[in-house]
């Protein structure tokens, strides 16, 4: 095997499944990498990287979104924006992480997933390692490096879990989304017990029904994994939310007085 062949072997073992799980934590990285991901799809996740990642940019911080929903990305098209590279011409190893890169608003910076491109989702173990790891060339230039994931247990999921500082899991009040989120936490907490995890409740009828989920949670996550769960708060059901989508402009930015957007401030500052 060449040396640079061995190099990347290492680097894809201690990315994707980390065996010593502290050889992944942040030792010499600067950025935060936060990776947001659910069980269960369509519980809200793109909405909240994109209004976090703004909110986060209005407090001082550089911030960069990675879109890797493989297969199925709409960061763009919440956006309505075109880009000109995407996540394909990465992995195809034809431009590096710094020109894929799109100016989005407010000076977030985004990384589109190239939606429908089926070869995605045949993206190897090598080219996800690959990618992994030019993730760390960000690290100086950002404060947080957002990742939206799709949903579920795939390897490419947990790949960019495992890879992050924290894991921004978000769930809905439905039983089938609450039992997938802890199915993913079990998982993630098989692989690292230290890992940070914290949840968020997305389209909440009440405070009370979020912080009911939040705890029993948490409660059987100690009870059942000995796993020390996070709760991050949560963002009640709003219409202004689908329709800022129709609109194709972040909610954040179109309705900042919402309670929605002030829902998203106080997740981003917590
Ligand atoms: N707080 C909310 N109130 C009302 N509707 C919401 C809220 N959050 C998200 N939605 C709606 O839920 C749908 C899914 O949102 P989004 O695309 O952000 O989810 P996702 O988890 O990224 O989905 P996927 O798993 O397909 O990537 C959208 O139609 C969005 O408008
Ligand atoms: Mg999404």
């Amino acid at each position: 095997m060449s040396d640079q062949a061995e190099k990347l072997r290492k680097i894809v073992d201690n990315l994707i499944i980390p065996e010593h799980p502290e050889k992944g934590s942040k030792a010499n990285r600067s950025a935060r990498v936060l990776t947001v991901t659910s069980g269960k799809g369509g519980v809200g996740k793109t909405n909240i990287t994109l209004n976090m990642a703004i909110a986060l940019s209005k407090m001082g911080l550089r911030v960069v979104i990675l879109d890797v929903d493989f297969g199925l990305a709409n960061i763009d098209v919440m956006l309505g924006m075109s880009t000109k590279y995407t996540l394909v011409d990465l992995i195809r190893g034809e431009r590096n992480i710094f020109e894929v890169l799109t100016d989005g608003p407010d000076n977030v910076k985004f990384l589109s997933g190239g939606s429908g491109v089926e070869e995605l989702l045949q993206i190897d173990r090598a080219q996800l390692g690959k990618f992994i790891s030019g993730i760390g060339l960000l690290d100086k230039l950002y404060d947080v490096i957002l990742i939206d994931t799709g949903a579920g247990l795939s390897r490419n999921v947990m790949s960019f879990v495992m890879a992050a500082d924290e894991v921004l899991l978000v769930t809905t009040p439905e039983p089938t989304a609450i039992t997938d989120a802890y199915a993913l936490i079990k998982m993630i907490s098989r692989r690292d017990r230290h890992k940070i995890i914290r949840v968020i409740v997305n389209k909440a009828d009440s405070p009370k029904e979020a912080n009911d989920i939040l705890s029993k949670l948490a409660l059987v996550s100690e009870k059942f994994l000995s796993f020390n769960l996070q709760k991050l708060g949560y963002i009640l059901y709003d219409e202004l939310v689908p329709r800022a989508v129709k609109e194709q402009k972040p909610f954040f930015l179109s309705y900042p007085k919402s309670h929605v957007s002030q829902q998203i401030w106080q997740l981003a500052g917590s």
